[in-house]
């Protein structure tokens, strides 16, 4: 018995020597590609300068803005976006301008000190490298898988290509599709907003949280947003906002998660993540890794 499981050890270990040759970085770190090496600099100082190795607001806004630089893409106008390519720090005046990416100005502003400081990595690579580090942060998130690589955008996105909490059901869904997405990813990657905190959407309420923890990435968010809407509507429903859950929590509700929540397309998946942790955080990390590469 012993003497099989050495075996299939010494066998499994022959394998990965094999195929991964391993990499001593000068810090003494062990990758398997060199061009990993500069990552654990850059990792240290996103924890210690910019993230406080917390799950607070920064992390919160750089994962969005993770989002907003990937979704810049379009499978049916090749020439639209160039995906995850970093293009909201190189073209930092022109897509933070763009409709549905109000206030990504704050973490464009504080990503790109890393960029200069870290001249290695590209624009695109830092933005989802700070995503995924920033996650790591936030009990409940799935460590998700981050692959190096993207070379620095040449042209900003276009506009209109970030789906805003106004927009139908019919259009997100189109839009997600046309980035590569089914309706059930997009269910998935909402879990984001079990971390989110509005600041744009109703100038009445700052740092408005879409459920009632928004420093946990749980499963909240699904129950909350099925919650029947009470209280008053806020002064601007026009930019996307739904009668709040939970008005006294000073939560907010995006009309487009709101909807999603309804929606015959979506609404079996969304129910379906209430109180399933595990399958809610398994899901998230498949479906924000299934992006092509720019
Ligand atoms: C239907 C698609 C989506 C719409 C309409 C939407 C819209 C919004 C809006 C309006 C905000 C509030 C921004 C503010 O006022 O500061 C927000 C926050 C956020 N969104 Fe989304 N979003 C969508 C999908 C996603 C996806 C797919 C992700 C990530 C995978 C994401 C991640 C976040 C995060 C983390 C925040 C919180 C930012 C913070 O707390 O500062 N969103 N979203
Ligand atoms: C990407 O562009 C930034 C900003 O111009 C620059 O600092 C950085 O060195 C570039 N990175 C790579 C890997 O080309």
């Amino acid at each position: 018995m012993f003497k099989s499981l050495t075996a299939l050890f010494a066998f499994a270990t022959n394998v990965y020597a094999a195929n991964f040759k391993r990499v001593t970085c000068p810090d003494g770190n062990m990758v398997i590609d060199v061009a990993c090496c500069d990552f654990f600099a850059l990792m240290g100082d996103l924890q210690n300068n910019l993230f406080d190795n917390q799950c607070g607001e920064d992390v919160h806004e750089v994962l969005r803005l993770a989002y907003v630089d990937a979704i810049g893409f379009s499978l049916e106008n090749p020439s639209a976006g160039g995906g995850a390519d970093g293009s909201v720090l190189i073209f930092p005046d022109v897509e933070s301008e763009f409709n549905g990416n109000e206030g990504i100005g704050d973490s464009i502003d504080a990503l790109l000190p890393f960029l200069s400081a870290h001249n290695t990595i590209s624009a695109g690579d830092l933005v989802q490298f700070a995503g995924a580090v920033g996650l790591t942060n936030c009990p409940g998130a799935p460590q998700i898988q981050f692959l190096a690589g993207r070379p620095n955008a040449t042209a900003p996105a276009s506009d209109g290509l970030v789906p805003q909490p106004q927009d139908s059901v019919d259009s997100i869904l189109a839009r997600f599709a046309d980035a590569g997405f089914s309706p059930d990813e997009v269910i998935a990657l909402l879990a984001a907003h079990s971390i989110g905190r509005a600041d744009n959407i109703d100038p009445t309420i700052n740092a408005a949280p879409f459920d009632t923890t928004p420093f946990t990435f749980d499963t909240q968010i699904f129950l909350e947003v099925l919650l029947k809407g009470v209280g008053v509507p806020g002064t601007s429903g026009n930019l996307g906002e739904a009668l709040s859950p939970l008005p006294a929590a000073g939560e907010l509700r995006l009309q487009s998660d709101f909807a999603l929540a309804r929606d015959p397309r979506t609404a079996c998946t969304w129910q379906g993540f209430i109180n399933q942790q595990q399958a809610m955080s398994d899901a998230f990390a498949v479906a924000i890794t299934v992006g092509r590469p720019p």
